[in-house]
């Protein structure tokens, strides 16, 4: 058996416009997802996800890849993290050239699902990089992490960027245009992260902002505006000294960019009231600055804050479901065991 686990993500900046070949810059937290597998004997697929974030469940599915897993718990987060597996398994065989490779994979994870920390990028990282190498075919990193991000845009439809999947795999923070992804230097960022306790659909919300961006010319510009903002941050960051705790200057000055990257995707409407609670309960606690993660809609904001005071205001604004600290992880996947 071979366990592997891979850290999710913050969006530091520049989620959606990723989409639209501007920059993007997230950053590794320690939040992992955990997998194990263990190669079978015949070419059946048996997955047991203890801690989701939802109820555990087992199913069992033959190798075939159109096979669709008998589970009696017809919620869509299952069914979306099984596309998520399945499509791991698939990348993993054709990795190793073994098509009817079998396998029992347990899944374990701290990040909530669908929440904007990038829980299905790692649970595909770690899935493709344990399922490998018990097949005794490892791959690299680069190799693994453009796996992941196919194994996402299949399930996705195409709506994914290389983002969360190159970050995952790499630990840090990194930066993404377009298919170009290099990790990059960062210091050590004081991040606190507020749950809502809901998910956005990342499908739907990309769909709003490509209509948006198509009919108004202000919105294509606001989209430009989150590239500036991106790379007026990496200027900062390449100013400041990788993995050493940020001065109080630098965090006025990326906090000031994070609240102008959310008011941006607050105007191409993917942020919420829930959301947007917690970006302004953080603000008046004395974070440097905040803004949403991820897709939107619900799920995450990031704030900066060295001291506890946002992680307590955030634990007693109403809608925060969880808040916490997340500190940056700086290894991506990993062999936790073999
Ligand atoms: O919510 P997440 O973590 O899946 O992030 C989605 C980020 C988008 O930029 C909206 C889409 C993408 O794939 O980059």
């Amino acid at each position: 058996m071979t366990v592997c686990s891979a850290p999710g993500k913050v969006y530091l900046f520049g989620e959606h416009a990723v989409v639209y070949g501007e920059p993007a810059v997230p950053a590794a937290i320690e939040r992992r997802a955990t997998v194990s597998a263990e190669p079978r004997a015949d070419d059946h697929v048996r997955v047991e996800a203890t801690d989701l974030s939802l109820d555990g469940f087992t199913v069992e599915y033959t190798g075939g890849t159109g096979d669709r897993p008998d589970v009696d718990v017809p919620t869509p987060l299952v069914e979306a993290a099984m596309g998520y597996v399945d499509a791991a398994v698939r990348q993993a065989r054709a990795a190793a050239d073994r098509p009817d490779a079998g396998f029992d994979i347990t899944i374990e994870s701290e990040i909530p699902l669908g929440a904007g920390l990038g829980s299905s990028a790692a649970v595909v990282v770690a899935g493709i990089d344990a399922a490998t190498r018990a097949l005794g075919e490892p791959i690299d990193r680069r190799e693994l992490a453009d796996r992941a991000y196919r194994a996402e845009f299949e399930v996705q439809d195409g709506q994914a960027s290389r983002a969360d999947t190159f970050c995952s795999t790499m630990g840090g923070a990194v930066r993404v245009e377009g298919d170009d992804c290099e990790p990059i230097d960062a210091p050590n960022l004081p991040f606190v992260v507020g749950f809502d306790g809901g998910a956005g659909d990342t499908g739907e919300l990309v769909a709003g902002v490509r209509a948006l961006k198509e009919e108004y010319r202000f919105a294509a510009d606001t989209v430009r505006s989150i590239g500036d903002v991106v790379r007026e941050g990496e200027r900062l960051l390449a100013d400041a000294v990788p993995g050493a705790d940020p001065q109080r200057e630098l965090l006025e000055d990326l906090g000031e960019l994070m609240d102008f990257n959310h008011g941006l995707l607050s105007a191409l409407g993917v942020s919420a009231r829930s959301l947007d609670t917690m970006v302004w309960a953080a603000r008046d606690a004395g974070a440097h600055g905040a803004k949403l993660t991820g897709a939107g809609g619900g799920g995450c904001v990031v704030a900066l804050d060295p001291t506890d005071e946002t992680e307590t205001a955030l634990s007693f604004t109403q809608g925060c479901e969880d808040a916490f600290r997340a500190e940056l992880a700086t290894e991506g996947v990993r062999v936790e065991g073999a």
